[in-house]
């Protein structure tokens, strides 16, 4: 990680724990005034942004077209909108059974939980309908649209495997070996490529794994999900480093 790469990341964590620290503040009314939230959101939010746009997009800009994917950003969306979900739908099968006292705690944490979801959702949908689509319906043909959308309202299942990929059947093969021989089958990809993992339960713990080794180069699209058999699409996306990350 070079010292530059550092600071930003760095910066980027100083900016995220002050602004939790005045929603903190606010949400438990210790301080109702929100003239300083306000004053840290223009102050240094804002320029930030600013600066990015002036300095560090334009830099990466052409490395994003040689050596990216340019859907990244657009999956690692999908992944927060997952994780949300994920803790919605445990605080909602925790309310019922929490008593009474808890419940109003549990219900302000889902209420904040359901407006950061809504805001993500909010501008992950822009970006699609602002950067995607118009691409979509400008250069990709009207039949080839149609299958598309065809494609995204079948059911799962129905979806077929992508021809001429290798599958990797792990039903039949002991559970502490599984992990390894997924990995290696990954190592083993050319950036470009992808193996289709075959299991008998969702390998979401193996999705968390790939997200703390590989972060950023791997993708993940399940094919299929359940009940008996999942399919997930595991690929090295192209420009991404080959081998284990050190
Ligand atoms: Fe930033
Ligand atoms: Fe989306």
């Amino acid at each position: 990680m070079s010292t530059a790469g550092e600071a930003f990341r760095r910066h980027h964590r100083a900016l995220t724990e002050r602004l939790a620290q005045h929603a903190g503040v606010l949400a438990e009314g210790r301080d109702p005034d929100p003239a300083p939230l306000v004053t840290f959101l223009t102050a240094e939010i804002l320029p930030h942004a600013a600066g990015e746009e002036q300095h560090l997009y334009p830099a990466v800009e052409p490395l994003l077209r040689a050596h990216g994917m340019a859907t990244a950003t657009m999956r690692i969306d999908h992944r927060f909108l997952e994780e949300y979900i994920r803790r919605i739908g445990e605080m909602a099968a925790a309310l019922p059974g929490a008593p009474p006292d808890e419940r109003a705690r549990l219900r302000g944490r889902l209420a904040r939980l359901v407006a950061q979801l809504e805001a993500i959702f909010e501008v992950h949908l822009a970006k699609e309908e602002q950067i995607y689509l118009p691409l979509f319906e400008q250069y990709v043909t009207e039949d080839e649209q149609a299958r598309v959308l065809a494609r995204m309202h079948a059911p799962p299942a129905a979806r077929p495997p992508v021809a001429g990929e290798t599958a990797l059947d792990v039903r039949t093969v002991p559970p502490p070996r599984r992990h390894s021989l997924i990995f290696q089958t990954f190592e083993s990809l050319a950036p470009g490529h992808a193996f289709t993992l075959v299991n008998d339960h969702d390998p979401k713990p193996l999705y968390y794994q790939f997200q703390a080794e590989r972060p950023g180069q791997f993708t993940w699209d399940y094919l299929e999900q359940g009940p008996e058999v999942w399919r997930v699409r595991i690929g090295r996306p192209r420009g991404a480093p080959e081998g284990r990350a050190s």
